[in-house]
């Protein structure tokens, strides 16, 4: 190296603690992405813009890739440092900065967990709603690479609507912001949305400007439990079709639920082979028969049972099932691969449908789950067996395939919140044109001209259209 002259320089500017050399850097080589194992040269623990500019500076000097790394919670490899080099993380720069409270504006460092400041705006009065399911363990700078979603996108959107500004530094140091402190603004292109989902590969982000709302007044939360699966998904879109606005509308199969069950702080009666869970947030007064017409709309479509949290044990108990719903599969399986498909909202039950016919027919198990009050459905396929052992591999792959091309039919998109990352990577070309992949190809070479931010993530490689 490059590598080699550069780890020493790195250690002299930033201190020997804040550079991990290969044989410390285990743990910097995994993501939750079950793609395997890629132990970067060296680990990076930057604390400040300065910091990042300096490493981007000497990587970009000595040709070496750098891979930026929020938390590690990431679900399609983007934090792997396939190509060896440098893994940047952010992890240090935890700092909330501000919170204005007149202007509904929160300042951040990348490595605040996004938990964390949804406490800290809450004592407030203040709200935050992008809610992924890892938000206790995730980082904002990984939220804005990824874009990231969560049940509440249902109502409030996704990270994109809350990022009004950033602080980004490209490869070779120099350092931009894009955006606003305004509600509003619309002078130049949107370059602050351009980096947000970008999926590290344009800069790294050292500073976010976020848009807050007022905390809602009250919360109300239901669960319906319905026979069949098809019946559940036909809810979803009743409960939309009548004109409600939960703030999350999430659905359980038949496989998430016996997964749960045996875990769930309620009880799941074995009859119930599917679940739609739904939060409303408004003023207290309209809660309860919000609650209750939404309930009405689960039954004429075909609910059992509907259960009702009348107070916030219950409804952390609610919540507690579908939390755990991927970690109970990751136990229970020696394979799970989650995706997290998007079609238009309509096409969800057929989506479902066709989810399961597709399991049968590779003989594989199919967990589906998620928010599917935005057509984003989680499709875990699974297996007892090793990825190692013969054909399970091949399997597994051709039902993922399956999966992308009934939704690619069905007008929808192969990621609604997980990103693209490496995962993903070589089926883009199933959904975007080649002169949209050529120009995002173009994009990328604007900002990283020698190709060392993040190589090989999110755009095909190889193979030109
Ligand atoms: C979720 O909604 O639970 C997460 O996106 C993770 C997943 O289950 O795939
Ligand atoms: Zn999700």
């Amino acid at each position: 190296m490059t590598q080699v002259t550069l780890l020493p320089l790195l250690e002299r500017e930033l201190g020997a603690a804040r550079v991990l050399a290969s044989d410390r850097a285990a743990r910097y080589g995994q993501d939750e992405s079950n793609l395997g194992s890629f132990p970067p040269d060296a680990v990076v623990l930057a604390e400040t813009r300065e910091e990042v500019a300096l490493v981007l500076r000497l990587a970009a000097e000595r040709g070496v890739p750098v891979v930026p790394r929020g938390a590690g919670t990431g679900m399609t490899g983007g934090a792997l440092a396939t190509e060896g080099g440098i893994v940047l993380s952010t992890e240090r720069m935890t700092r909330i900065k501000e919170i204005d409270r007149e202007s509904l504006i929160a300042v951040v460092e990348p490595g605040v967990i996004t938990g964390t400041l949804q406490e800290a705006v809450e004592d407030l009065g203040l709200f935050y709603p992008p809610d992924p399911a890892s938000l206790s363990m995730c980082s904002l700078g990984g939220n804005v690479a990824e874009n990231a979603g969560g049940p509440r996108a249902f109502k409030y959107g996704v990270t994109r609507e809350y990022v009004l500004g950033l602080e980004v530094v490209l490869p070779g140091g120099q350092v931009l912001r894009p955006g606003r402190r305004t509600a509003k603004g619309v002078t130049g292109y949107d370059v602050t949305a351009l980096f947000v989902g970008s999926e590290g590969t344009l800069g790294i982000t050292t500073e976010v400007t976020l848009k807050l709302l007022p905390l809602p007044a009250a919360v109300g939360t239901l669960l319906a439990l319905f026979r069949d699966v098809h019946a559940a998904s036909l809810a979803v879109t009743s409960i939309i079709g009548a004109g409600h606005r939960p703030r999350a509308l999430e659905l359980l199969d038949a496989t998430a639920l016996d997964h749960v069950r045996p875990k769930s702080q309620f009880p799941i009666p074995p009859e119930a082979r599917a679940a739609v869970l739904i939060e409303v947030d408004g003023e207290p007064e309209a809660i309860e028969p919000t609650c209750v017409r939404i309930g009405q709309v689960c039954e004429r479509a075909g609910a059992y049972e509907v259960i009702l949290a009348k107070d916030e044990k219950d409804r952390r108990q609610l919540w507690h099932a579908r939390r755990i719903v991927s970690s109970s599969l990751k136990e229970a399986h020696r394979w799970k691969l989650s995706e997290d498909v998007a079609v238009p909202r309509g096409a969800m039950p057929v989506l479902i449908d066709r989810v399961h016919e597709i399991g049968k027919r590779h003989g594989l198990g199919m967990a589906s789950y998620g928010h599917a009050g935005d057509g984003n459905l989680h499709v875990n396929v699974l297996s007892e067996r090793a990825r190692e052992e013969d054909g399970v591999k091949d399997h597994v792959r051709a039902a993922v395939a399956d999966v992308f091309r009934e939704t690619l039919a069905l007008g929808g998109t192969l990621s609604g919140e997980h990103g693209i990352g490496l995962a993903k990577r070589d089926y883009v070309a199933w959904e975007q044109a080649p002169e949209l992949i050529e120009f995002q190809r173009k994009l990328k070479a604007l900002c990283d001209p020698q190709n060392l931010l993040n190589p090989g993530k999110m755009l095909p490689v190889g193979h030109r259209e």
